[in-house]
This record gives structure tokens, C-alpha cells and sequence, in this order.
């Protein structure tokens, strides 16, 4: 006789912790721009051991207050930027994260709400930011993506993986990937993945920027000059790479078509790039729409000086150090 496990419905939570990974991309293949606006990409992306982590609370309605029917969010941001005390945060400045309908975590809960037909739902959503803002590394995706995986724990809502997937591509291009991290080949705009082999543990360092860069900003340079593109770049160098295990094999390998116009637009990016490479960096580009730059150690040894020589040299914000692959959005404590 077999015995059937079942976990039973999913059922609702008080609070969800769940922490979601930045990424790198290590080739960024850009195509013609399509008739949607978007550019047509071959991706090859990596998440790196730098979180965002996200609680999420159920907020009793307030006494006296009858059935509503809008789903409420309100947002409480530190780490990495959170707006200065007092100040709600800037639409104009992008390295300040809104707390508002326009934060990307606040809109995931709301499709979560929407697709499952609840109503009259309260919640808080505390965020804690380790990764840098408009910075390439896609962390306001890494929020959406963390916020979608703890609104259907906490509300119990047992949407697949796949109807997770779909609200992540709805809520912007490099949304999906966070929820599965890994490494994985992104093609369309980026956001049709598939899993990627890739042998060993990669070495990052990562020189953060002052302010931000807009992708849209940054896509719109790539277009002054590269226009007349037919196709994205393949990117079967990385992927050969990749299953070396080798970094340095790696390092010769990355590609970032949107490193140049990320250069034009903020041309000290391209000093980071020769301090780090001059410090013996086995690779190094600018990460995803920048201004972060990223550089590959051989092994954590190295990767301790890379970082140390870094922010010796004053022209970085900061600096970090992580490995990679990192998991995806992981529900913590559970
Ligand atoms: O998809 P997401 O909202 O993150 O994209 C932000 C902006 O980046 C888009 O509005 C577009 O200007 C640009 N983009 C693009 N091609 C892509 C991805 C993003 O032009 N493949």
C-alpha cells in the first residue's frame, strides 16, 4: 500500500520573511529595438549572493472600519536607498526607492491580490535593501519577485510556479529571474528563461556608484549608435565558459552591449573598469544598464584584494564582495 503525502492547502500566515538575490549579467546581447519599445536581448544572467530581504505583515483593518474592498500596502524601506527621514522619496531621483503604488514590490502584491480574488486585504511590507538601487543589478525586481512569493505564502494563495513566473514578466523584464536565481539564458526581453549548466562558484566584486543610471535612458543611448542592429549577439562563449568552471575562461568571455552607452553617459565607469582590471580582475563590465561595475576574482583570496584595492583607489561608493550562483526567492524561517 503507498501512502499519499499531502501538504493540505496552503494556509495563510501572520508575517513572511523571504529574501531574493541581485544578478549580473554576464552577456547582454542587444538587438533591434521592437515596434513594443523593448529591445529584442540574449541574456545570459547569474544571481549573486546580495539580497533584499522582505517581511511581509497582516495588518488587522482598524476597529470600526466595514468590509473594504481595495487591498491596502504600506511600505517601510532601510538599508540602501531609503529615502532621508522625513522625505517620502523622489519619482525624479532613481536611487531612492518610491514607497508608494510606483514601488515594484506594492504593484506584485496587488497582482497577487488581484489573481487570487482577495479584497479588503492590509498588509506591511518592511524591506531591507542589500542590493544597490538603480544600479544594473536589478533590485527593485528582486522586491517584486520576493514580494510575489510572500503575498502567496501569507495570504495562502498556492499560485504555481509558473502563474508566479507570468505575474513576474508582467511587472517588468528582469522580474522572473530573481524567483528562480541560478544562472539562466534569458531571450525576448529577457524575461523567457531557461536554466543554464554552469560548474563551480564565481567570484564577484562589485563597485557601486553614486546615484543611478535609467535603463531606459541608458537603451536609448545604446540606440544613438548601435541602431541598424538585425540580432542580439549569441551568447555561446559564456555558455561554453561556464561549463569550464574556470574564471578566467569566464572573464574573457563577458558581454554587455549596453556597456558603451552606460560609458558615454557616465564615462568614470570606464576608470573603474581599467582600476579593476589593472588590480587583476579576471573579467570586468559594467552590470546590466550600470553604473555598477562588476569584476571576477579566481577565488575568494583574490576577491578579498580586488575588493580591498577597490576602495583603496576612492572611486568607488562602496564595494562588495559575492559569490555566485546564488538560490532564488527563498522563503526564510519556514
Ligand atoms: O521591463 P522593464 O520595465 O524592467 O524595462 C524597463 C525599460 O528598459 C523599458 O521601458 C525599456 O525602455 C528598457 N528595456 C528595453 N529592452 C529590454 C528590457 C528593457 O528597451 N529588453
Amino acid at each position: 500500500m503507498s501512502t499519499e503525502l499531502s501538504t493540505g492547502p496552503a494556509r495563510p500566515r501572520a508575517a513572511v520573511t523571504v529574501r531574493a538575490p541581485a544578478k549580473v549579467n554576464l552577456h547582454l546581447g542587444v538587438g533591434p529595438r521592437r515596434a513594443d519599445g523593448y529591445h529584442e536581448v540574449i541574456t545570459v544572467l547569474q544571481a549573486v549572493s546580495l539580497y533584499d530581504e522582505l517581511t511581509v505583515t497582516a495588518v488587522a483593518p482598524s476597529p470600526g472600519t466595514g468590509p473594504a474592498s481595495a487591498v491596502e500596502v504600506t511600505v517601510e524601506i532601510t538599508g540602501e536607498g531609503a529615502a532621508a527621514p522625513g522625505s517620502p522619496g523622489s519619482a525624479d531621483d532613481p536611487s531612492v526607492v518610491p514607497t508608494g503604488s510606483d514601488n515594484l514590490a506594492v504593484r506584485a502584491a496587488l497582482l497577487v491580490a488581484e489573481t487570487a480574488g482577495l479584497s479588503g486585504e492590509r498588509i506591511h511590507v518592511a524591506m531591507t535593501k542589500g542590493i544597490p538601487v538603480a544600479a544594473g543589478m536589478a533590485g527593485g525586481s528582486a522586491d517584486a519577485a520576493a514580494a510575489l512569493v510572500a503575498c502567496d505564502a501569507l495570504w495562502g494563495t498556492g499560485l504555481s510556479a509558473d502563474t508566479l513566473a507570468g505575474l513576474a514578466a508582467r511587472l517588468g523584464s528582469d522580474v522572473p529571474f530573481p524567483l528562480t536565481g541560478g544562472t539562466a539564458l534569458g531571450v525576448g526581453r529577457g524575461e523567457r528563461l531557461s536554466p543554464v549548466p554552469s560548474v563551480g562558484e564565481y567570484h564577484w566584486v562589485f563597485a557601486l556608484a553614486d546615484g543611478g543610471l535609467s535603463t531606459p535612458a541608458v537603451y536609448r543611448e545604446f540606440d544613438q549608435v548601435d541602431d541598424g542592429r538585425t540580432a542580439p549577439t549569441p551568447a555561446d562563449e559564456v555558455l561554453a565558459a561556464l561549463t569550464t568552471g574556470d574564471p578566467q575562461a569566464l572573464g574573457a568571455a563577458l558581454r554587455n552591449d549596453l556597456q558603451a552607452p552606460a560609458i558615454r553617459l557616465r564615462p568614470a565607469l570606464g576608470d573603474v573598469l581599467a582600476a579593476g582590471r589593472e588590480l587583476g580582475a579576471v573579467g570586468a563590465l559594467v552590470s546590466g544598464s550600470g553604473p555598477t561595475t562588476a569584476f571576477l576574482a579566481l577565488d575568494a583570496a583574490h576577491a578579498a584584494r580586488l575588493a580591498a584595492g577597490l576602495a583603496a583607489s576612492g572611486l568607488a561608493r562602496a564595494v562588495r564582495q559575492a559569490v555566485a550562483p546564488a538560490p532564488g526567492a527563498t522563503v526564510l524561517g519556514s
